[in-house]
């Protein structure tokens, strides 16, 4: 088990309808010696990529991200959530929709800050049904860029994201996969690897 799997285990807590809590420590309360670790695992996991950029989405992408691009010594570009319909034309634009939420946003980012020339890592907390992750691909494309990578702090298995985004072939690295939770005794149960990654 990794640090952010025990970490889980110790302070997560399981909500009904597989909602998983992790606001003492990850996207409310924000554990920076946490977040430092993972920025360090990051960057052995993604080692030997050329990245220039990391590329996340507001809120609680945000946190995350700087500290891992400490690790990479690159700048943060975060996706804004924008309701606005007078977008300028100086704005990448993808349609991003929360399934957990409900809703639907815009996320814009200013063309200044991601260009053909950009080699990107995304960050993000979660990857549930990949919709966050797919209007950031979407942006980096538009740009003309590459990702090089995505980074996910935890992966909820049982839902679609992680398989849509591996069979598009992204190199998508999740710390911490989880496979199943019950709200009832609040366990949580994790992908198992055969090798320790
Ligand atoms: P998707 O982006 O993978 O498609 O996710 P989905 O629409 O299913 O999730 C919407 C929001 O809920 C995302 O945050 C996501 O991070 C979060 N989320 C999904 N499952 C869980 C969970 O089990 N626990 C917690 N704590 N969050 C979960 P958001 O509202 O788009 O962004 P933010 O402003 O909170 O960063």
């Amino acid at each position: 088990m990794n640090f952010l799997e025990e970490r889980i285990l110790k302070d997560g807590v399981v909500k009904e309808g597989n909602v998983l809590k992790v606001d003492s420590f990850l996207n409310h309360q924000m554990d920076i010696e946490l977040f430092d670790q993972m920025g360090e695992e990051f960057k052995r996991r993604f080692e030997g990529k050329n990245i220039n950029k990391i590329l996340t989405i507001e809120a609680s992408g945000i946190g995350i991200a700087c500290v891992v691009a400490r690790h990479f010594g690159v700048p943060v570009v975060f996706a804004k959530k924008s309701k606005s319909i007078n977008i300028d034309g100086d704005m990448y634009i993808a349609e991003v929709e929360s399934f957990t939420h409900k809703t639907k946003n815009q996320v814009i980012v200013s063309k200044k800050f991601l260009n053909e020339d950009d080699h990107v890592l995304l960050i993000d907390d979660f990857l549930a049904n990949g919709c966050a992750l797919q209007g950031m691909i979407s942006i980096v494309e538009q740009a003309g860029g590459t990702v090089e990578g995505i980074g996910i702090a935890i992966e909820k298995g049982f839902q679609i994201g992680g398989q849509v985004i591996r069979n598009l072939g992204y190199h998508l690295e999740s710390l911490a996969i989880v496979d199943g939770m019950n709200a009832e005794d609040g366990s949580v149960e994790f992908r198992v690897y055969d090798e320790d990654k």
